[in-house]
């Protein structure tokens, strides 16, 4: 006779797969991307360099990055009809769903990928990565009712970024912190949006719709929707004397402080440590914000209620105040995470197609058997 397994709610501590990009050991607060500790990759690296870690597994000589770089840059020219396309979206609509539309349509301009060939696979991974940046830009313009800024051959995907979206320049302060924010939420090993990658991925499914899906997984405010919400949070909560009884508050209806707790980390979240400083780099170079001393508040006061349950700051409770700085719209906070960790769900797609197997989980059924059909003329 054989044993149904157990319910774990959430699938916590079950895993999903074997892999080799990640690794976290959450009760330390260590994160390294193909053994690489963040925060060596944070200060050293640039996303280009740390997606192609990601991708190939091991870091690119000179030759080999620039050549990447250039791949990833002449990707970031959209085509016309998807611009126009972008154009036709409700601006009110959330970016996070205009950036959905837009992959699935970059997959309607594109060629079929073979899963067999790792060289197709790359080229459709590196199409992806280089296109979402202009995608978010090429939305944020249109809502604005402005013309799409076509990105500078030379530019990475943090200065195209920020080029694109204002048609100006950035300082170059901004840039830095801007790339290394992309490094650090690049990829986390099995978080609900790459899951979602790798079971679309599993079916054989084509890259566009594993990397739409996935953004559609993170765009929810447990996962990376949260970044955006811990500024409406601080924005309610206003001033310093009114943290202490809005967390009371809070808690004593169990409700979740955004930009807090963690399914594996039950210690300060090391990327939210770096980001911290990257903002306090920022703020010196171009000016202080009240919101960051409510942010101090808020941890402070979190620590003393729950830190002893290893309920920390995530990820996303100091990356929006550092957006915010760099003078970008709330509701793009979640797209910048997703321009980032478009590069783990491509390299968790690679990794998976030459040994896949479909996900096909069971359930614990707990409905009626054998019921009978009830004719509508006996219905109440
Ligand atoms: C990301 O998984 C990843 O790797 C994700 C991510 C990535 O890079 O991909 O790191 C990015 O998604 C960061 C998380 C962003 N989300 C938030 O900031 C939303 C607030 N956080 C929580 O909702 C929560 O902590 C989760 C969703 C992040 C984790 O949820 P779990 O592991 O299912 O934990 P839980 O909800 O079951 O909570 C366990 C306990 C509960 O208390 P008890 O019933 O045991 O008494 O901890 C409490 C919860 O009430 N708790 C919180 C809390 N988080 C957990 N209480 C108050 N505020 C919180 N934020």
């Amino acid at each position: 006779m054989t044993s149904t397994p157990a319910f774990v709610p959430g699938l916590a501590g079950i895993p999903a797969v074997e892999s080799s990009i990640s690794f976290i050991d959450g009760q330390v607060g260590i994160l390294e991307y193909r053994g690489i500790p963040i925060e060596v990759l944070a200060e050293h690296s640039t996303f280009e360099e740390t997606a192609y870690l990601l991708l190939y597994g091991s870091l690119p000589n000179e030759a080999e990055l620039n050549r990447f770089r250039g791949r990833l840059s002449a990707r970031r020219k959209l085509p016309d009809r998807l611009i126009e396309t972008l154009r036709l979206l409700p601006g009110a609509g959330h970016p996070m769903l205009a950036l959905q539309v837009g992959i699935s349509i970059l997959g309607m301009h594109s060629q079929r990928v073979n899963l067999k060939d790792r060289e197709s696979m790359e080229n459709a991974a590196i199409k992806i990565i280089g296109s979402l940046p202009s995608l978010v830009a090429a939305f944020e313009r249109a809502r604005k009712g402005l013309d799409f800024v076509q990105p500078k051959d030379g530019m990475d995907t943090a200065e195209a970024f920020l080029w694109m979206m204002s048609g100006e320049e950035p300082a170059s302060v901004a840039v830095r912190a801007l790339d290394a924010a992309l490094i650090l939420h690049a990829e986390h090993t099995m978080n609900a949006s790459t899951f979602t990658a790798r079971v679309v991925a599993s079916s054989e499914s084509d890259p566009y719709s594993v990397c739409a899906a996935a953004v559609g997984s993170l765009k929810g405010p447990l996962h990376g929707g949260a970044n955006e919400r811990v500024l409406d949070q601080l924005e309610a909560i206003g001033e310093a004397e009114n943290v202490r009884p809005w967390v009371e508050e809070r808690l004593s209806h169990k409700g979740k402080v955004m930009g807090f707790g963690h399914r594996v980390y039950k210690t300060k979240d090391p990327r939210s440590k770096v980001l911290q400083k990257l903002g306090n780099q920022v703020f010196e170079k171009l000016g202080g914000t009240p919101m960051y001393e409510l942010a101090l508040e808020l941890e402070k006061v979190m620590e003393e209620k729950v830190g002893a349950k290893g309920i920390c700051p995530n990820v996303d409770f100091f990356s929006g105040l550092l957006y915010q700085k760099l003078e970008i719209a709330t509701d793009l906070f979640t797209p910048i995470f997703a321009i980032a960790r478009c590069s783990g769900y491509m390299a968790h797609w690679m990794e998976q197609m030459p040994n896949n197997r479909i996900f096909r989980p069971t359930q614990v059924y707990q409905g009626a058997r054998e019921a009978r059909y009830v004719p509508m003329s006996e219905r109440k």
